[in-house]
């Protein structure tokens, strides 16, 4: 992702200066059964540990995630104003309080879902955080409860339609990314998260499959039909990844680490799809989605741009001439606002033709 930050800053830029949010980037939801691994696949593409995860149902609220890029803390405190830490988190529930502690975004996760629900009980209020880090995209993220069939604790009889109707809520918005998470060691062709995504996304413009759980499988069988898309295809993609064991956690094994062993259980296991699988390669194929995505908003903002220009330049001339020539330098600014601009859209035009030259699989460098 880190590549793409500094290229949709700018663009963001320009469109608040335009006064319009006109990119709205697609929001993330990850859908799967109950620890598949959709809060882990979460945290590997924010890249740090602070969402509740573990066996059994752990996530029974869903948590919307909107990442806001914002500059280091070196550049703010030039600025001497706002928060002094290179990166943290608000609560819509908690008003007024920062959290700079990860491990407290975590214990405030869990302390809010038992709030409003009890003994395993699911409810489809969501808990809003916000993480404000230089590290981010601006993007929203959803982490959603899981689907499961068999009620436990306190959950209704009807626990498997509320969840779906959860689910469905969340990625029948067309803006949504559908990132279907099914772990290896379990059969693709029931997993439900496809089948839900299938109901909203029929043609597969917006959906994503990750297996997760690559180093769970039975000895002797491994994922390389799946990963092939010989089992099921999946348009944009199926991306093996291997996260962080429930053991890994306990003894906090950190992200970089478990990125690392991850890299080199792909090359011992799949040689031959290790460049096309894993986090990393995940985060970069998400990027290269949000690329697209940008790709298809530009023709409709070069037509803003123009209108806007063509705007300013016949207020101008209404003016007609003026006693003291303000005109030249304001049509200057808004010149070069023009210009600033179109370069913009076609560098990013250009970076997003080049990546597709290099198969898509570059896309960050
Ligand atoms: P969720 O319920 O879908 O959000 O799943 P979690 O991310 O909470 O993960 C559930 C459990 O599976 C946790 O104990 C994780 O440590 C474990 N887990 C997730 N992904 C993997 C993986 O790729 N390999 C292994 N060995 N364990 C995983
Ligand atoms: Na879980
Ligand atoms: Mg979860």
């Amino acid at each position: 992702m880190e590549t793409l930050i500094p290229i949709i800053n700018r663009l963001q830029e320009v469109f608040l200066t335009l006064g319009a949010e006109i990119i709205q980037l697609p929001q993330i939801v990850v859908v799967g059964s109950q620890s598949s691994g959709k809060s882990s696949v979460l945290e590997s593409l924010v890249g740090r540990d602070f969402l509740p995860r573990g066996s059994g149902i752990v996530t029974r609220r869903p948590l919307v995630l909107q990442l806001v890029n914002v500059p280091p803390l070196e550049e703010r405190r030039k600025q001497d104003n706002g928060i002094k830490a290179e990166e943290w988190g608000t609560f819509l529930h908690c008003k007024n309080q920062i959290f700079t502690d990860f491990s407290e975004i975590q214990k405030e996760i869990e302390e809010e879902t038992d709030r409003s629900t009890n003994n395993k009980g699911i409810s489809p209020e969501h808990i809003y955080l916000k993480i404000y880090s230089p590290n981010v995209l601006s993007l929203t993220l959803v982490d959603l409860p899981g689907i499961t069939k068999v009620p436990v604790g306190d959950q209704p009889e009807d626990i498997e339609t509320q969840v779906q109707e959860m689910i469905l809520s969340y990625i029948s918005n067309p803006n949504s990314l559908i990132l279907c998470v099914s772990p290896a060691n379990s059969d693709l062709a029931t997993s439900d998260a496809l089948k839900l995504a299938r109901e909203v996304d029929p043609d597969g413009r917006r959906t994503l499959l990750v297996v997760s759980k690559l180093d769970l499988m039975d000895a002797g069988t491994d994922a390389l039909e799946v990963l092939l898309g010989r089992v099921i295809p999946v348009r944009l993609g199926i991306i093996g990844v291997v996260n962080r064991s429930q053991h890994d956690l306990n003894t906090q094994k950190s992200l970089d680490d478990s990125c690392k062993d991850e890299q080199v259980f792909l090359q011992r296991h799949y040689p031959s799809l290790a460049s096309r699988c894993g986090s990393r390669y995940l985060a970069r194929t998400l990027s290269r989605l949000l690329m697209h995505h940008i790709r298809d908003c530009l023709p409709e903002l070069k037509t803003r741009v123009t209108v806007l220009t063509a705007q300013y330049q016949s207020r101008l001339n209404s003016y007609g001439q003026p006693v003291e020539d303000h005109s030249a330098t304001l049509l200057q600014i808004v010149t070069k606002f023009a210009t600033d601009y179109c370069n913009t859209i076609e560098g990013t035009a250009r970076h997003i033709q080049t990546s597709e030259l290099c198969g898509g699989a570059r896309i960050c460098y």
